[in-house]
C-alpha cells in the first residue's frame, strides 16, 4: 500500500513536470495579457519575452532575451525610453495592438503601432525562433500586422533590415544602450546614411565614426552590434522601394 502511494506520488510528480514543460507557450491571443513573472518562449526554445530588470536597475522593461542564457542577454526592449519605475507592468494584447500599462493605474506606458488595423478577431502575438515578436493573423501566417524587427534596439539579428522603407517612411536603425543598467538610447547608432550613395555608418551623436560601406563581406565589430552566428551572409538592397542592409544565415 505504501509502495502504491509512493508510485502514485511519483507519477503525479512526473506528470506535473511534463505538463509544466508542455504549457510553456509561444503566443497569446487577443485580450490575453502577460504580467510580471510570466513569459512566452519561442517554439524551439531560442528566445523568451517578458518583463525584466537590467543590471542593478529597479526599473522594469518589457523585452526579448535569449532563453536560458546567463548572464541575461537582452536583444530587444519595448519601453526602452519609458521605464516602469518600481511598478509592475502588464502587457495587454488589444485590437489596438500590444499595449504596455502601469499595473496599478492602467495608464499606457508604451504601445505598438500597427500600421494596418484589422477587423480580424483571430490575431495572435507570437515570439518566433528568430527573435521576432509578431502580431499576425492566426489563419494567415503571412499577414504580419506588426513586428519587433521593424523597431530594433541594440541588436541586429538575422532577418532584420537596417535602413529605410521608402514607401512607408519607416527607418530602422540599431542603437546602443546608455549603460548596462539603462537600455535607453546611448551614443552609438548603426544606420544607413543616405547622403550620397547610401552606406552603412556607425555614428556617435552626429559624428560618423565608422563607415562600413555599402556592400560585401562586412563584419560588424562596433560596440553596438552583437552577432552570435558565424555562418552569415549579407546583402545591400537599393531600389525605388527600399534601401536596406540585412543579414541572413547561410
Ligand atoms: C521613471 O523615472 C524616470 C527618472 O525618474 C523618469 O524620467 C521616467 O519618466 C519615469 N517613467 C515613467 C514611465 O514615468
Ligand atoms: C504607476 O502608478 C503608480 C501609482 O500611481 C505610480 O506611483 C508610478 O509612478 C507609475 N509608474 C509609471 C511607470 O508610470
Ligand atoms: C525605486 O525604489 C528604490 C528603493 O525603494 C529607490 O531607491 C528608487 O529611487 C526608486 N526609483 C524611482 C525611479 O522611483
Ligand atoms: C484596468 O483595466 C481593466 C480592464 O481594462 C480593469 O478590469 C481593471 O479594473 C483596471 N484596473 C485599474 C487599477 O484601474
Ligand atoms: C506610435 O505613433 C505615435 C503617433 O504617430 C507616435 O507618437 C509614437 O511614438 C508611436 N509609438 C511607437 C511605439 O512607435
Ligand atoms: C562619443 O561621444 C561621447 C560624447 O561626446 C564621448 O565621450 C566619447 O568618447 C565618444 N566615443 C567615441 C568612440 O568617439
Amino acid at each position: 500500500m505504501q509502495n502504491l502511494k509512493v508510485l502514485l506520488w511519483f507519477w503525479s510528480f512526473l506528470l506535473s513536470l511534463i505538463l509544466r514543460t508542455s504549457t510553456s507557450m509561444d503566443s497569446i491571443a487577443l485580450s490575453q495579457s502577460i504580467s510580471d513573472g510570466e513569459t512566452l518562449i519561442s517554439r524551439g526554445g531560442t528566445f523568451e519575452v517578458g518583463f525584466f530588470k537590467p543590471g542593478n536597475s529597479n526599473s522594469q522593461y518589457f523585452g526579448i532575451w535569449y532563453y536560458n542564457v546567463s548572464p541575461l542577454t537582452v536583444v530587444w526592449v519595448a519601453n526602452r525610453e519609458k521605464p516602469l519605475n518600481n511598478t509592475s507592468g502588464i502587457l495587454k494584447f488589444t485590437d489596438q495592438g500590444l499595449v504596455l500599462v502601469n499595473g496599478s493605474t492602467n495608464s499606457t506606458v508604451w504601445s505598438s503601432n500597427m500600421s494596418r488595423k484589422s477587423e480580424n478577431r483571430n490575431l495572435v502575438a507570437q515570439i518566433l525562433d528568430s527573435g521576432n515578436l509578431v502580431v499576425k493573423d492566426g489563419h494567415d501566417e503571412k499577414q504580419i500586422l506588426w513586428q519587433s524587427f521593424d523597431y530594433p534596439s541594440d541588436t541586429f539579428l538575422p532577418g532584420m533590415k537596417l535602413g529605410m522603407d521608402l514607401v512607408t517612411g519607416l527607418e530602422r536603425s540599431v542603437s546602443s544602450w546608455k549603460s548596462t543598467d539603462d537600455p535607453s538610447r546611448g551614443y552609438y547608432e548603426a544606420k544607413i546614411d543616405r547622403r550620397g550613395y547610401p552606406q552603412v555608418v556607425i555614428t556617435n551623436g552626429t559624428v560618423i565614426i565608422v563607415r562600413l560601406g555599402p556592400w560585401t563581406g562586412l563584419t560588424f565589430s562596433g560596440a553596438t552590434l552583437y552577432l552570435r552566428y558565424t555562418q552569415l551572409s549579407n546583402e545591400f538592397v537599393f531600389n525605388e522601394k527600399e534601401i536596406f542592409y540585412d543579414l541572413f544565415i547561410g
